[in-house]
């Protein structure tokens, strides 16, 4: 029988459809690791208070032990009859040890309990999910330097602008998930782990007994909050947790995008191999890019959960309220979704190749150059708004009259101005010159590019 923990002021059992509809155990039982090790601190507490004596405790710890050992090699198997993964592991504690077993809820609540499970799950996710970040920047960083010498067509509102280097593209997104690196980290690092608050109010077990010290995030100690009810009420590091995710999905979203561009006919820029895209039933000759589509989709269900909870916080008062088991469904979800992008993203992108000869005729397009030509009347003293007027201008001429600036004359030239020379056209026309005539700012991305690639 799945017992309550509750139930002695209650004159009649629960409505099935109450039960239905408030149990959580088909969610939070991906809790289960969390509660069994937030259950053995907390006997060593009880222990200290004199509330078990050894004997008690050491039947307890190697309940909980046994139980931990189950969920590690994958047999646990939970009981949907039970209301939440807490008085599931409860009753199995109290099989496993008899009488001892009732003492382990003493000075305890679920809101302490859950609390502390979710901060727990929580910063094992967000370094599991921060090493795929790493991933993936190795990935994308190995791609660059495998090809480093394509060059590309840089776009602003998706019309060419200026030509880039590959790394220096990639390089963007780098920077992105070196950003997400350190949003996850600081997410992880901003959670209080507590134990001991009770319901709300705290418990008659001096709180100095519960000493989270010994757990660390990377080299940090984590930070307990000082406040019995924030304890059990606080869910701020769900919801930096989920703007972090939503941060790092709108990131690969858009990474996502740029390959589904380049894919298509008429970019015709990457292939990706046949085992990371799809076919048509009906179209044969399809082979279209689903995986970067549903990177590019989940977004949706991404930035949703963290509204979902944000939304969900936003009316409660303090402390515990049921509300907040909701949390949970969001959270995971974000964290799976996440997690299984990023891991097939690495292996996509080990899985692309470039096809040059398209992306070259691609740099042909004279009005690529256009900024590079101003510069270049910048740099022979003319004032800049006059310079962008005379490029302005031979552009509408080139494209009016359809002619290839290149081929112009001397003398056709120096109609524009007389340091726009066929010789210095030629040369600002052509895509090497034009990415190695700029600043530093790209060299430092390509050195950071480097710089992933050797960490590994
Ligand atoms: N399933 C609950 C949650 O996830 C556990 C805490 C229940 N506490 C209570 N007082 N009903 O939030």
């Amino acid at each position: 029988m799945a017992k309550k923990l509750w139930g002695g002021r209650f004159s009649k059992g629960t409505h099935k459809l109450v039960e239905e509809f408030t149990n959580s155990i088909h969610f939070d039982q991906k809790l289960a690791k969390y509660d069994v090790i937030g259950s053995l601190a907390h006997i060593d507490v009880l222990k200290k208070a004199r509330l078990l004596n050894s004997s008690e405790h050491s039947k307890i710890k190697s309940a909980l032990n046994s139980i931990l050992k189950t969920i590690e090699n994958g047999t646990f198997k939970i009981d949907p009859a039970f209301e939440d993964i807490h008085s599931y592991i409860q009753q199995l504690v109290e099989t496993k040890a008899g009488k001892a077993g009732l003492k382990l809820h003493t000075c305890r609540s679920r809101n302490d309990q859950v609390a502390f499970d979710v901060k727990a799950y929580t910063i094992d996710n967000l370094f599991i999910t921060q090493k795929l970040v790493d991933d993936l920047t190795i990935a994308l960083s190995k791609l660059a330097s495998k090809n480093k010498n394509i060059v590309l067509p840089g776009f602003t509102h998706l019309q060419h602008a200026i030509p880039v280097g590959l790394a220096q593209y990639l390089g963007a997104y780098v920077e992105m998930l070196n950003r997400d690196h350190v949003r996850l980290y600081n997410a992880a690092k901003n959670i209080r782990l507590t134990l001991g608050a009770g319901a709300l109010a705290g418990t008659f077990i001096p709180s100095a007994n519960y000493n989270l010290k010994k757990y660390k995030v990377q080299l940090h100690s984590i930070e307990s909050t000082k406040n019995s009810l924030d304890a059990v009420s606080d869910r701020d590091f769900v919801i930096e947790s989920l703007n972090a995710l939503a941060t790092t999905a709108m990131h690969i979203s858009r990474l996502a995008e740029d390959m589904i561009l380049w894919t298509s006919k008429e970019f015709d820029f990457i292939d990706i191999d046949d085992a990371f895209c799809t076919g048509s039933s009906l179209m044969p000759q399809k082979k279209n890019p689903d995986v970067l589509e549903l990177v590019r989709g989940y977004t949706g269900r991404i930035y949703g959960n963290l509204v979902n909870v944000l939304t969900m916080m936003k009316g409660l008062p303090l402390a515990y309220n049921r509300d907040m088991q909701l949390d949970k469904e969001p959270l995971f979800d974000s964290f799976e979704i996440i997690q299984k992008e990023l891991a097939v993203l690495t292996e996509l992108f080990k899985n692309v190749s470039f096809k040059k000869a398209n992306i070259d005729a691609q740099l042909a397009d004279e009005s690529l150059y256009a900024t590079d030509l101003s510069d270049h009347l910048v740099q022979n003293g003319v004032a800049f708004k006059d310079a962008h007027k005379i490029i302005g201008h031979l552009i509408q001429h080139k494209l009016k009259n359809n002619v290839e600036i290149k081929s112009m004359s001397d003398t056709e030239l120096k109609k524009f101005h007389p340091k726009l020379t066929a010789k210095a056209v030629k040369l600002i026309i052509d895509p090497k010159h034009s990415v190695q005539s700029k600043n530093l700012l790209k060299n430092k991305v390509c050195e950071h590019a480097r710089f992933q690639i050797q960490k590994e």
